[in-house]
């Protein structure tokens, strides 16, 4: 209770607070999962927890990281790193529960080593990769990109990786291939949330999620092993994620095993869930409202503390307009949300 309190006294984030966002989603999860409307409990605690740093739960012992080689990059003109510390405590990972502190807290014995990622379908030479194989024999650089969540926050984080568009030529795919499946490990063992439908938010899993080819061919596209110079940590889908930075966060699918190059729209996890409010497209459009909430603004998750919350207006394409748009010529972005 304490904590709602604390939430409702911050007038600056009247109009769309983080916690109605986050509440309202995670009611909706629990209303639509399981047909109950249940009120989130602990949900409270993680958020608030991790803004204020008061929390008395000793933190996961996080799971080994190593340095990566990779081409560094200056951070952007006018961007600001969110902090290491932050970027791995606040993470969106349901296969280990939907509290934002859940996935660094229950997912440290995910067993990442060794990892093999298949690419198949619409290809003329499928393959097996081992990932930590194709971490030392890859050319890694670092990108520095916005990230920018559906739920109305952002953060910007100095991810390591390569290009998928340059990945997947290794492949080479064929001229039917129109879109790029994606599939995160399924193993309910592992991942609690696969195992319950309560604690991975309803999601039927494993997670999935597509790109148009075009979308993952762009050289903004990147398979992201690291951030932060290190290899990921697992709340943060190590060992390698997708990283499409003019999308909602939820295209980001974390620990992948499976692309398949294939030529109808493949389904995704969140449209599959609540289709009129999650699309395929999931461009950042702060003109195209979630229909709970308005995209307009997000709260920057910076250096500061609690009370030093960063409300900063959302661009169109997350900023990445100029390199993007083109791809959606034609298109009505209200239809293709
Ligand atoms: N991938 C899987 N497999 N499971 C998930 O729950 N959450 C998505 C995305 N990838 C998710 C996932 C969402 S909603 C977001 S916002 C980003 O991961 C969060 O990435 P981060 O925790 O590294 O910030």
């Amino acid at each position: 209770m304490l904590i709602k309190k604390r939430f409702a006294s911050e007038p600056s984030e009247a109009r769309v607070t983080p916690e109605d966002v986050y509440l309202n989603r995670r009611r909706f999860l629990q209303i639509s999962a399981l047909g109950t409307g249940l009120a989130a409990s602990s949900a409270h605690a993680g958020l608030f927890d991790f803004l204020s740093g008061d929390s008395d739960e000793p933190a996961a012992k996080p799971s080994e990281r190593k340095p990566l080689d990779f081409r560094s990059t200056q951070t952007p003109e006018g961007l600001t790193l969110t902090p290491e510390s932050k970027a791995t405590s606040y993470n969106n990972f349901y296969e280990f529960g939907t509290d934002k502190t859940d996935p660094m807290n229950n997912s440290q014995q995910l067993d990442i080593e060794p990892w093999t990622l298949s690419v198949e379908g619409e290809v003329e030479k499928p393959g097996k990769v081992d990932v930590w194989e194709l971490m030392n024999s890859a050319q890694l650089e670092e990108r520095i990109y916005r990230m920018r969540c559906v739920e109305a926050w952002s953060m910007v984080i100095p991810w390591v990786g390569l290009e998928l568009g340059s990945f997947l030529k290794r492949f080479a795919p064929t001229s039917r291939a129109r879109y790029v499946a994606f599939e995160t490990l399924y193993d309910p063992d592992q991942m609690p949330g696969q195992r319950n439908r309560f604690v991975g938010g309803g999601i039927d899993y494993p997670y999935v999620e597509g790109l148009r080819m075009d979308e993952a061919m762009h050289p903004l596209t990147l398979l992201s092993v690291g951030i932060y110079g290190k290899t990921l940590p697992p709340q943060n889908g190590a060992p390698i994620r997708l990283v499409v930075p003019w999308k909602y966060g939820f295209k980001g699918i974390k620990s992948i095993v499976r692309i398949r190059l294939v030529e109808e729209m493949p389904p995704t996890s969140w449209n599959r869930l609540a289709a009129q409010e999650y699309g395929f497209y999931a461009n950042v459009n702060p003109e195209v409202d979630h229909p709970r909430w308005s995209q307009a603004s997000e709260r920057f998750i910076g250096p500061g503390g609690f009370f030093d919350v960063t409300r900063q207006p959302t661009l169109p394409f997350n900023g990445y307009g100029d390199e993007v748009a083109s791809l959606y010529r034609n298109m009505d972005l209200r239809k293709y949300y």
